[in-house]
């Protein structure tokens, strides 16, 4: 392991776990998600259901982050509570979320907040989603009022988080790449009939690898941006991408560029004039001269998913962001789908070397922070991946914090001067 005896890590480094509304609230019914997790045809694997209840649980959850020894918890604020329906805004579920940053800081833990982690209120997918040229000003709209409401209790914003993800699910096959393939799709289409609308404009975030997808997405985070900066100009803001390192086979390399430039770069040049950029990494991908993408090679240890457990591909995405963007990183979730958590020790243990190499060579990184903090739903894939710190018994909602979890707060300690 690196000597960092001497403490590389800048003064002030957030140090943390992340956590998303949908991913661990329960009860998120308001969301486009929701109805897309319990739509005949869906491709969940299950519904998100009551999740790990942290909406009720919020205050132990994070008495366990400050457990740890960690200083940062960043969580989300969900659109779709805050107004579920256009232009009403909700009290309860504002003050709900005011006593949620308000816990963290009684616990000396500084929020980090994503104001768009996935989930979008259903009136937006009906409305076309993140295809409608409306959209920004209505994310932007939304960002005005959490922020005149809840922000004075923060410092850094993430926007988006991961717009660039369905770019990736498409170079690896997934997703659809056209509104009208939407038709063919049945969990849109029985969406689409649910909600008495065209499934051609059935768009929801993490789903369009569309232009148009890029265009809303693009502009959102723009207005959403200005429109924090407008009521408190000191919050930090950016956007958390998706990046992987994209590698190439033999072959492969002029594929790579393509997807490289398509998935990574040009969401990281957009993100110059921003105030940081979240990186958020698991792995590498690799693609041969056909566009196909490699197989972990036969023995090597591999995550839930099946691919190669990589925290290498950190330091590329880090130094590409920093390079390409010109603007400090946060790394904003980086993490490992195991039920094996002396897996996730080693991980931690050798991604935290990797930031401390890039800070060692005069790379602005400034918190590295783990996804995630609860063993929570995981999408598509629904509870099986366990990515937690904290292992989660669905059945009595009880929470109990792995080895890695106070790893990690000793690494914090170890390296912070
Ligand atoms: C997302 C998280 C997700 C994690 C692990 C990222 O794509 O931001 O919501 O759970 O990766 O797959």
């Amino acid at each position: 392991m690196t000597d960092l005896s001497t403490g590389p890590f800048p003064k002030g480094f957030l140090w943390g776990a992340a956590s998303a509304g949908h991913q661990v609230e329960g009860g998120n019914t308001d969301s486009d998600l929701w109805l897309l997790e319990n739509v005949a045809g869906s491709i969940f694997a299950e519904p998100s259901g009551d999740a790990c209840d942290h909406y009720h649980r919020y205050a132990d959850d994070i008495a366990l982050v400050a457990s740890f020894g960690l200083n940062t918890f960043r969580t989300s604020v969900e659109w779709s509570r805050i107004e579920p329906a256009e232009g009403r805004f909700d009290r309860e579920a504002i003050a709900h979320y005011r006593d949620v940053l308000e816990t963290c800081h009684r616990y000396g833990i500084a929020p980090m907040v994503t104001y768009h982690h996935f989930t979008s209120p259903l009136w937006l997918l009906a409305g076309g989603g993140w295809e409608n040229p409306r959209t920004p000003e209505l994310f932007a709209r939304y960002a005005e009022v959490v922020t005149a409401e809840l922000g004075d209790l923060f410092d850094v914003a993430c926007t988006l988080n991961e717009p660039n993800l369905p770019f990736l699910l498409g170079a690896l096959g997934l997703g659809a790449k056209t509104p009208g393939d939407r038709r063919h799709i049945p969990m849109f289409v029985n969406a689409a009939a649910e909600l008495g609308v065209d499934p051609a404009i059935i768009a929801p975030f993490q789903f369009s690898a569309t232009q148009a997808g890029y265009d809303v997405k693009l502009a959102a985070h723009r207005l959403g941006r200005d429109a924090i900066k407008s009521v408190r100009h000191e919050i930090a803001v950016g956007w958390t991408l998706a990046n992987s390192d994209i590698q190439a086979a033999p072959g492969g390399e002029q594929y790579a560029t393509t997807l490289r430039h398509d998935i990574n770069e040009r969401f990281l040049e957009a993100s110059r004039g921003d105030d940081f950029v979240g990186v958020q990494t698991y792995g590498r991908h690799a693609f041969d001269e056909d566009g196909a993408l490699m197989k972990a090679t036969e023995g090597v240890p591999v995550n839930q998913m099946g691919d190669e457990i990589y925290p290498q591909g950190l330091s590329s995405t880090i130094r590409e962001a920093a390079r390409v963007a010109g603007v400090p990183v946060y790394v904003t979730e980086n993490g490992l789908a195991t039920t094996d958590d002396a897996q996730r020790v080693q991980f931690l243990e050798d991604s935290v070397d990797v930031v401390a190499d890039c800070i060692a060579d005069g790379v602005d990184v400034r918190g590295y922070i783990v996804w995630t903090l609860l063993d929570n739903f995981e999408w598509i894939f629904g509870y099986e991946p366990k990515f937690g710190l904290v292992a989660v018994d669905r059945a009595t909602q009880g929470r109990t914090p792995k080895p890695s979890a106070y790893r990690l707060g000793e690494l914090a300690r170890l390296y912070t001067s």
